[in-house]
């Protein structure tokens, strides 16, 4: 697919998507979505990417869903708007590698559920941060109610949400919605330093782990720890733990092949 609002690169072993509609603080229209997801699709597909950062170009990260697109929906074109969503973001948490969310500006709404579901953010001291829809007359509709509250805690979330407030990089941190802040400058190779420190592990234990975590976390403790206990036993299957725990007992360096 030949994408419009949509760029990718490799550096090395790591993925940079790019989201490229400034013109509209790269809202969210089906355009973008669909060439977000066939872009998806190939990354997935690429067994030599081992860490993704998804950044914006302009002042926007994602200014959220494209309000013009929504306004004349009803209520089955807005579920159905909500599922495609949903799922656009679903397919996100669920890549198997480690995802950056580099925050360059703007991530509101839609642009906020898409750093939501991203593995860990970064942001430049510009970023701006909210779920402001409760303003337009609607919910958080990329599954904001439900990753926010799971990962700032419901407190924090009904706030946010009931207010709709923009608020800055700082109180982002403050509040555990992201990882890092750091001069715009200093943004992309914060992020790039992150994702090698990443791509560099073993990568079936970075995928694991990462699975063990997610699903995990949508379950109970007794179930999510036998959840981990299949995901630590599937390691032993790897050559990449032979070779990682040969080279700590030969006190080498390892070298892992994703095997
Ligand atoms: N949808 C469509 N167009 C958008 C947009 C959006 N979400 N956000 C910005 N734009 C467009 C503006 O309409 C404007 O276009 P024109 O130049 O053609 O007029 C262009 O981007 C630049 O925006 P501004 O002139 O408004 O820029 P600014 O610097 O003055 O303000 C801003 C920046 C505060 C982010 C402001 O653009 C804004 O409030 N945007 C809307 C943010 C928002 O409410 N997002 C939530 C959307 S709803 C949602 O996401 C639902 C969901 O959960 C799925």
């Amino acid at each position: 697919m030949d994408c419009e609002f949509v760029q990718f690169e490799k550096d090395e072993n790591v993925g940079i998507l790019t989201i490229n509609r400034p013109k509209a603080l790269n809202a969210l229209n089906i355009q973008l979505m669909d060439e977000l997801d066939a872009t998806l699709d190939n990354i997935a597909a690429d067994a030599e990417i081992y860490a993704l950062i998804i950044t914006g170009v302009g002042k926007g990260f994602m200014a959220g869903a494209d309000i013009a697109t929504m306004k004349p929906m009803d209520y089955e074109q807005g579920k159905a708007y909500g599922i495609k969503g949903c799922a656009l973001f679903q397919k996100i948490e669920d890549l198997d590698i480690p995802v950056i969310a580099a925050v360059n500006g703007f991530a509101l709404g839609g642009g906020n559920e898409l750093m939501l579901s991203c593995d860990v953010a970064i942001a430049s001291e510009k970023a701006k941060f909210g779920q402001p829809e409760v303003g337009l007359g609607i919910t958080p509709g990329f599954a904001g109610t439900q990753r926010l509250p799971r990962i700032v805690g419901p407190r924090v979330a009904k706030e946010l949400i009931y207010s709709g407030r923009v608020f800055g990089a700082a109180e982002a941190e403050k509040i555990g919605l992201i990882n890092k802040v750091v001069p715009p400058e200093e943004l992309m190779e914060t992020a790039k330093s992150m994702a090698r420190s990443f791509a560099k592990m073993a990568p079936f234990a970075v995928k694991y782990a990462k699975k063990a975590i997610n699903e995990g976390l949508q379950t109970d403790i007794d179930h999510a720890v036998k959840i981990e206990n299949d995901y630590f036993g599937k390691c032993f299957s790897t050559n990449d733990q032979e070779e990682g725990m040969g080279a700590f007992l030969e006190k080498r360096k390892a070298t892992f092949t994703n095997k």
